[in-house]
Order: structure tokens, then sequence, then C-alpha cells
């Protein structure tokens, strides 16, 4: 690739949502903005190191003060400058809307299914405009092993929470596994028959992120996982006030603490890990069944 950034030596790169604009506890070893070819990234890139000494890749989604809307994030700009500073694996972190009673504002999501929703007004390929014919396999849309890791990784954090870290609901966050998040395109919010709609179809939570980030970290060979954290209940209750901006924002400061210590618990496990075995690999090569010859 053209990207001008340097190899860096980070395995993993962590992408903040909405309230997730740095992380805590690390040492920040520089900001790098490389140009790729796809343009410039929604942000500069800090490069911090953890406490172990081991460095992370840190990316604000929405800019630095939050000044890009979901259907404008250069994401392929995003995914290149990563994988050129050398992650393998990325950490992405988003605020979402719950479709299900049991899913509760404050609770932590692991999906491992999407449903696309998005307008395809979306750059969704790094082969779009190319000669190339490439269609990547995306049946299993999330890096199944690094989820697996994740779940018993952030489950522990929240079982050592302390309730000034819960401060939504004042009890104890819960951890949902095996989920399926309906990517929309937004920026206004669902109406209440697409809110039900969803549900019929087996959508268990909604945000307007996952897309097409998981798709271009497929097709760089990039392992992917979305840390989901639940602002709101969408607007499927019958009888009930329907989502709004306001409330995403304040259930997000409340939970902002939280989602700091599970960006660095899991973190600092993930990097140690990520050396020795082969957690961050496994999408490696995996576009090599993906082109279409050339008859
Ligand atoms: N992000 C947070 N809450 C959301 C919702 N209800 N719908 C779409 N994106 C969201």
């Amino acid at each position: 690739s053209s990207t001008k950034g340097e190899n860096e030596n980070v395995l993993v790169g962590v992408i903040g949502g909405s309230g997730l604009y740095h992380l805590n506890n690390l040492t920040i070893l520089k900001e790098t903005n490389p140009e790729t070819p796809w343009g410039y990234p929604s942000s500069p890139i800090t490069i911090c190191a953890l406490p172990s000494g081991t460095k992370v890749a840190f990316l604000a989604r929405h800019g630095p003060g939050h000044t890009i809307p979901p259907s404008a994030v250069p994401s392929r700009a995003n995914i290149a400058a990563l994988k050129s500073l050398g992650v393998r694996a990325i950490l992405a972190f988003s605020a979402v809307g719950s479709l299900r009673e049991e899913i509760a504002p404050g609770d932590f999501v692991l999906p491992t299914q999407i449903i696309d929703r998005t307008k395809g007004v979306r750059p969704a390929s790094f082969f779009e405009g190319t000669s190339v014919v490439a269609h990547a396999a995306f049946g299993d849309p999330f890096a199944n092993r690094l989820v697996r890791w994740l779940e018993t990784r952030v489950q522990k954090v929240l079982d050592n929470a302390s309730p000034d870290e819960y401060a939504v609901s004042g009890k104890k966050p819960v951890l949902h596994t095996n989920k399926c998040i309906v990517c929309m395109e937004g920026p206004q919010f669902s109406t209440r028959a697409e809110s039900k709609m969803y549900r019929m179809w087996g959508g268990d939570i909604i945000n307007m992120s996952v897309l097409p980030e998981a798709k271009l970290a497929r097709e760089a060979e990039l392992g992917y996982a979305l840390i989901a954290t639940v602002t709101d209940y969408d607007s499927w209750r019958e009888g009930e006030s329907v989502v709004t901006a306001a409330e995403v924002f304040k259930t997000l400061h409340a939970n902002a603490k939280l989602s700091r210590h599970v960006a660095a618990s899991v973190l600092d496990d993930l990097n140690a890990e990520a050396t020795q075995g082969d957690l961050l690999t496994e999408e490696q090569g995996s576009m090599k069944f993906s082109i279409m010859p050339r008859s």
C-alpha cells in the first residue's frame, strides 16, 4: 500500500465511539496522522504504552471533538491507517440501542452477527474502482476467537466493577453474548415501526457505526471485535418514550468510567496474549480465497 504511516509494531488498534475519545492510564508515546490512498483517518492516531510497556493505537471514530456523523466516517482511511502501523486486530467500541427487554441500558454486548441497514452511501470496499473483483467471506463478521476471548475478560471486569462505576441503573451491568447487531444509516433514529421490525428480524441491538468498519477490517485481513455499551431501549417499547440523542449522551456519560475500565484491562491482557498466541491472526490470509479469477 502507499499509505505513509510507519510500521510502529503496534498489534492492537482501538476505535473509540461516542463517549470514548481517549483511553485511561496510558502513556502517550506519539501522535501520527498517516495519509492513505483514501485520505486521512477520522482523527490523528495516538500510540499509547500500556502499563506492561506494549503499545496500542487509538483512533476516535467521530473525530476528537465528535464532528463526524456516522455516514461520513472515513472508514477506509481508518482501517488502512491502522493497518499501516502494524495493527493486526481492532477492538471497536460503540454506543448501541437495545431491541430486547433483558438487554438494559448500562449493559455490555459482544455481538457475533450483523444485519446491514445502511443505505449504500458509505464506501464499503477497498476494491471499489479497481479492476479486482473480490468477495470477502463475511458469514461470521467478527473475529470469533477474539470475541470468545473477550467474553471472559469483559465478564471479569464487570464482576469486579464498583458501584460508582455502574451508575446508570444502580445494578451490576450484564454482559450479553451471541447477539445480532443491526447497523442503520441514520442520522435520524428509527421509527417505532422499524424498531419493532428489527426485533422480528432477530436484531438484539442497534447502532450506526459497525458497518462498513467490520467489512473493511475483513478485507484488510484484520481481526475485528465490537464491544457495545447499551445506552437506550430504542423505540419499540409500547407506551414508553422513544430514544433521543440526549438520552444516549446522558447514559454514555454515566457509563464512561466503566467503559474505560473495560478498555484498559482488556487491552493489557490482549497485548500479552497477542505477542505469544494466535489470537490476532485468525483473519490473516483470508482474502486469498476471495478474489475472482480472470477468465
Ligand atoms: N446508538 C445508540 N443508541 C442507538 C439507537 N437507538 N439507534 C441507533 N444507534 C444508536
